[in-house]
């Protein structure tokens, strides 16, 4: 039964909220959450899980084309249904967000459906879709109203076709074109998902490059194979209006050759996130601390207001659900008098094209510059027994260790780099050295002998390829 006081009370609850939410009430505390909108926040709504699901849809559609090389061949071309596409992709968002019902209920949070709002004094006021509203105080609050897509100022980004990471997973039909403006990771991974579904797409990107923070070498080769699947990459084209011409979209955009324009069916602005405060209307004029738009926090996810945490999106920060949820427990943990800091040493970062890519710690660019006496090495998929058995042979591991023989970054291009980097980032998290990987005998036949081979690379002794040095590395 709804209480009107709680020891800790969660504003939102996405993957920051619902998680900060399990943990302080797992701490022992009277805890509630509240959600406008929908249980689960954008990741599971409108964000990680529908895009992973219709990646899903799209990448074993794709592989339809090479099913004759493995000896499979279908009585008739197969063909995509997307209201079939759209009812599996609800299905999954309703398994999941109902799951986070679930969880709120087995571990005793009230759930308060409503805008809620904040003031310092901590009291929350939650106004429901029908008017009424409730009110309750708490001990100590946390803000985890997330973030939603910044739309740019620019004529036309209301117009009809013009779809944002929000709007467009319910398409009646896969679209003949579209024109994907930003190539970050939302552009390129839903550019991924269109083109493999039969959509004719262009990304435009006004930076040099597309996926601008991702390591320069497997950028390149991503690029390549976007490419080579007929993807249309116009880097150095900022957009600045979106028309209707003869029934079609419009894009014109400023490049190096002057004004150009782009057409398409629909128009995916895909130009990054802002954070969402709505409901701390009160709160900042009260006083919170802001820095362009990000609630400004500490290592214990304290704002400046005294029993007020802020984490996920609302604050500055990687953008990732796994960095929220991490935020999440260590704001549960404080509120509820217990000591923790958030360490963003080893954050991994994972982009579900396919072939997926993955990273931990620096860049080799960032590596070089810092420690210029790194190694660094990569060892090709296609040596590795397991991708070509899968006839997944694209791509590379790469590692960059320091000289005490740490791992100062990795990156893996290739199948199941999403999961494969976790390796990685506990060796970087437990402070191992490579020796600790090399000398962990990896199962045969596995995708993950491949992250062994790149540390073997990285130091002049791999098995499976030929070594470039002539006298290998004695252990
Ligand atoms: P959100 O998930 O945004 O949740 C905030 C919640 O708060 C929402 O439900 C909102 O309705 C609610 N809310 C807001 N204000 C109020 C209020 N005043 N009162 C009540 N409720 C309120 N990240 C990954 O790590 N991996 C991925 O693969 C990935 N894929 C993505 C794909 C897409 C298309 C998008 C858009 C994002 C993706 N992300 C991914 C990013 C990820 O979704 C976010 O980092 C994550 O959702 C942030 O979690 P959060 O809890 O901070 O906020
Ligand atoms: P982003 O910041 O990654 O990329 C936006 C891109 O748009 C940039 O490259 C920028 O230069 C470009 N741009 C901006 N204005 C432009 C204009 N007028 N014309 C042309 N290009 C323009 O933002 P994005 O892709 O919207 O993603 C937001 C966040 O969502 C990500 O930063 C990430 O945190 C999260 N996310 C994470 C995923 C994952 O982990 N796999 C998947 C999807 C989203």
């Amino acid at each position: 039964m709804a209480s009107n006081h709680y020891d800790v009370a969660v504003i939102g609850s996405g993957p920051g909220g619902y998680v900060a939410a399990i943990r302080a009430a797992q701490l022992g505390a009277k805890t509630a959450i509240v959600e406008k909108q929908y249980l689960g926040g954008t990741c599971l709504n409108v964000g990680c899980i529908p895009s992973k699901a219709m990646l899903h849809i799209a990448e074993v559609f794709h592989s339809m084309n090479t099913l004759s090389d493995l000896g499979i061949h279908l009585p008739q071309q197969p063909t995509l249904d997307m209201a079939g596409a759209v009812a599996f992709k609800d299905k999954v968002v309703k398994r999941m967000t109902s799951g986070v019902g679930t969880l709120m209920k087995g571990n005793n949070v009230d759930v308060f459906d409503g805008l809620g709002t904040v003031d310092a004094s901590r009291t929350v006021t939650v106004k429901a879709s029908d008017g009424s509203q409730q009110q309750f105080s708490a001990d100590k609050i946390i803000l985890a109203t997330g973030s939603v897509p910044f739309i740019p100022p620019m004529p036309g980004v209301d117009g009809r076709n013009v779809i944002n990471s929000d709007t467009c997973w319910n398409l009646p039909a896969v679209p003949e074109s579209v024109i994907c403006v930003g190539g970050g990771v939302i552009g390129v991974e839903l550019a991924c998902m269109f083109s493999a579904i039969g959509s004719k797409v262009t990304i435009l990107e006004m930076l040099p490059n597309i996926l601008a923070p991702v390591d320069d070498e497997v950028r390149r080769l991503m690029v390549r194979i976007l490419t080579k699947r007929g993807i249309n990459i116009v880097t150095g084209a900022k957009v600045e209006a979106v028309e209707d011409e003869n029934g079609q979209k419009k894009v014109i955009a400023t490049t190096d050759k002057g004004q150009q324009s782009f057409t398409g069916e629909y128009v995916l602005m895909a130009v990054s996130r802002r954070a969402n405060t709505s409901g701390l209307e009160h709160l900042i004029e009260q006083g919170l601390d802001t820095d362009r738009g990000r609630v400004r926090v500490n290592e214990k996810m304290e704002t400046n207001l005294p029993g007020i945490y802020a984490i996920g999106d609302l604050v500055r920060g990687a953008g990732l659900a796994h960095v929220a949820s991490a935020e999440g427990e260590v704001a549960a943990d404080n509120a509820t008098g217990h000591e923790a800091k958030m360490d963003y040493s080893v954050v991994p970062n994972p982009i579900y094209t396919f072939p997926e890519m993955a990273s931990v710690g620096l860049t080799e660019a960032e590596a070089k510059q810092k420690y210029p006496e790194a190694r660094v090495d990569r060892f090709p998929w296609s040596a590795i027994g397991k991708a070509v058995a899968i006839a997944e042979t694209e791509g590379f591991t790469k590692v960059i260790i320091g000289k005490y023989g740490e791992i100062l970054g990795a990156h893996i291009i290739g199948p199941d780099a999403t999961n494969l980097i976790t390796e990685y980032s506990v060796a970087m998290r437990g402070e191992l050295t490579v020796d600790e990987i090399s000398e962990t005998i990896h199962p045969h036949p596995t995708l993950s002998e491949g992250l062994r081979e790149a540390i073997l690379a990285a130091e002049g002794r791999p098995i499976h390829i030929p070594p470039k040095k002539q006298v290998a590395r004695a252990r």
